[in-house]
């Protein structure tokens, strides 16, 4: 079953340069978003609710929905939402994103904002599932089934739904008119091929996993939407390696966390050359200012520019900055995989973890 790979976490990375071009396929027609059901006309707020992988890529799909649509969006941990009293709006629609359909505390969550919203959406891997049965409107990811506790491929397919929902958002309230939809789709159709890409880190990947098993802590840096995957490449890592990883946005790091900064910790930038990269680099600069280990992921040009001095990179594919989330997760599970791998852990059924969390 796991088709000549070791574990179904490696099966599941290297699949999804396949499936995410099998969710495209069924979501993009002659050039359209098909999403017959679905019309934000009228929707004032998008409420995103879930847990663990699924929350950071709800927390991506926040930026979508406010940079390129205009619609203010909001991101729950399923856990914290259905007992904050959030103030729901029957204006509003509510998204619930899980792999499995079944994680007890989003099924809670869809259940508690039931009536309170205008809709109530499911973006699930499992069509048969609690969670797309209970939603009004079901959106498959077609990730196909993801057996490695870590979630992978579900990840980067949650993510590609959630961008189709956020343009089919802006072009439904004229922000993106039909010319600017179609240039934004043909990025999305690119993503299979710079994902291949993605996948031949895997052995410059491997070359310094070996040091990064010795660290005790390390810390991952991402600004805008690079954010939620530094949030995303920490999970991963410590779920597997059981090393305790801290993800932060940039900007926070002189607000607390340098002091963890010395010659022992690694730390992973996640800066695609984008508009927000000079930042990103000052705060990267801050670090190696107090000897920490720079991992810089960039483009050619990203590396070329502020690589000096890292104590490793790596190139990913130029790619559109709205898709940069997508791409980036694919070294961000490499390295989680990869270092688990150096310490020898069970990658595919780490301790203290069930692949589908079915109780409070
Ligand atoms: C991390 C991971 C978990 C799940 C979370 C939600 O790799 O797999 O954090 O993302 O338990 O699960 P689903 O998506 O099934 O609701």
């Amino acid at each position: 079953e796991k088709a000549g790979y070791k574990h179904f976490m490696a099966k599941e990375i290297a699949e999804q340069p396949v499936v995410l071009a099998d969710a495209l396929r069924h979501y993009v027609q002659n050039g359209r978003i098909n999403l017959p059901d679905v019309d934000f006309t009228g929707v004032d707020r998008v409420t995103l609710v879930a847990c663990g992988t699924a929350s950071y890529a709800c927390h991506v799909a926040k930026y979508w929905f406010e940079q390129i649509a205009g619609l203010p969006a909001d991101v729950d941990i399923a856990s914290e939402f259905r007992y904050r009293e959030p103030v729901l709006s029957p204006t509003s629609w509510a998204v619930f994103v899980s792999q499995s359909g079944e994680t007890a505390d989003t099924l809670a969550a869809l259940r508690h904002a039931g009536d309170a919203v205008a809709r109530t959406l499911a973006v699930v891997n499992v069509p048969t599932s609690s969670i797309a049965r209970e939603a009004d409107l079901a959106l498959p990811i077609l990730a196909g089934i993801e057996v490695g506790v870590a979630s992978t491929k579900a990840f980067t397919c949650q993510l590609t739904v959630l961008a189709l929902l956020a343009l089919k958002a802006a072009h439904d309230r004229g922000r993106i008119d039909a010319a600017e939809l179609g240039r934004r789709l043909d990025a999305l159709a690119t993503l299979p091929g710079l994902m291949n890409h993605a996948l031949r880190l895997a052995d410059d990947i491997r070359d310094l996993a070996g040091e990064l098993a010795e660290a005790q802590d390390i810390l991952f840096l991402g600004r805008g939407p690079m954010f939620p995957l530094a949030l995303e490449g920490a999970l991963k890592l410590k779920e597997i390696s059981y090393i305790h990883a801290e993800g932060y946005a940039s900007g926070e790091l002189k607000h607390g966390p340098i002091a963890l900064i010395d010659n022992r910790v690694p730390v992973i930038v996640m800066a695609p050359r984008d508009a927000l990269f000079d930042k990103t680099v000052s705060n990267m600069q801050e670090v190696m200012a107090r000897h920490g280990k720079v991992l810089l992921i960039s483009d050619a040009r990203g590396i070329e520019e502020a690589g000096a001095g890292c104590w490793r990179t790596l190139a990913l594919p130029q790619v559109a900055d709205f898709l940069a989330p997508i791409l980036y997760a694919v070294p961000a599970q490499l390295l989680a995989y990869h270092t688990a791998i150096a310490k020898g852990t069970d990658v595919d059924q780490p301790r203290n973890l069930a692949k589908s969390v079915t109780v409070e």
